[in-house]
């Protein structure tokens, strides 16, 4: 095992097949063979189009797929096999040493609860922290991404999408992960607010130096922030390299097409900004 290993997480050959659901009760293969890394102090992007299996190799690093669903493979974590891990043990990885913020995180508050109580159970939870602490720390949480204090008072409903956006990911590090898995963090977000989240979401992993598994659907996005892309199609990883290395020269031709897709894009702005 090289040292990289020692300090990331490994995916060695995941699959992941849903049990028949639906009226035909046919298996999903959502995800097949993939190994990759998540290397610390990296932000590796997982792109694809929808359904193409990244929320459920995500899901399946902190073991969190629906009951029954078939997982194969093996999944490390610093070196530690973490597939064999019993359910216990497994919690005490979640959220200590690998925090997720899901899809749509932003709409998963519980509605009568302020942002105070989502934040103060977890330290609860997870650190032991009293009431009182917990409301100190949760405030300084906030600062870190951005927010005021009086927003530990309201209620979900009282947040914009932003907002709500980077409560989830004061949550996701109040425990001071090694590593983040977020999964379209900021897909309902406007283009601008989106551009903050992420630069800070990557501002706090680099000077925090934990290693991010960012999911998404936006190949461009995905560019521009992540080190290394891995390109998911149905189920299976068809390409992976340095971001730069996918964008300039995409070896397979499903790349290619989702390069030439926003190369395509690019030159119908410019256009439109000469008109
Ligand atoms: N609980 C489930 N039961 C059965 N099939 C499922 C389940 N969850 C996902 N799938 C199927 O697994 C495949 C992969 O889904 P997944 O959610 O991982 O894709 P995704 O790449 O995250 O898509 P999106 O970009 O739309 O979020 C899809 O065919 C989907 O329909
Ligand atoms: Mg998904």
């Amino acid at each position: 095992m090289t040292s990289r290993e020692k300090t990331a997480i490994e995916l060695r050959s995941l699959s992941v097949t849903y049990r028949g659901g639906g009226k035909s009760g046919q298996e999903v293969h959502a995800v097949r063979d993939c190994s990759f890394f998540v290397a610390r102090g990296d932000i590796v992007g997982l792109v694809g189009e929808s359904g193409s299996g990244k929320s459920s190799a995500l899901m399946a690093i902190p073991r969190l797929l629906p009951a029954g669903t078939l997982v194969s493979g093996q999944i490390f974590c610093d070196g530690e096999d973490i597939s064999a891990l019993g359910e216990q043990a497994m919690n005490a990885w979640r959220w200590r040493r690998i925090a997720l913020v899901p899809q749509g995180a932003m709409n998963s508050f519980t509605p009568h609860l302020s942002v105070e109580r989502h934040i103060t159970e977890v330290l609860a939870h997870h650190l032991n922290m009293t009431k009182r602490e917990g409301r100190k720390y949760a405030s300084e949480l906030l600062g870190t991404v951005g927010l005021e204090t009086s927003i530990l008072d309201r209620y979900p409903h009282e947040l914009s999408g932003g907002q709500k956006q980077r409560a989830a990911l004061a949550a996701a590090l109040a425990c001071r992960p090694d590593f983040l898995l977020a999964d379209e963090p900021t897909t309902a977000l406007d283009v601008i607010t989106q551009k903050e989240v992420l630069d800070m979401t990557a501002a706090l992993v680099r000077e925090r130096g934990m290693g991010l598994l960012l999911v998404t659907h936006d190949l461009p996005l995905a560019a521009g922030l992540c080190d290394t892309l891995i390109v998911m199609k149905e189920g299976s990883m068809v390409e992976s390299g340095p971001s730069r290395q996918v964008i300039d020269a995409p070896r397979h031709p499903y790349t290619r097409q989702l390069v030439q897709a926003i190369r395509g894009m690019e030159k119908m702005n410019e256009g439109g900004g000469r008109a």
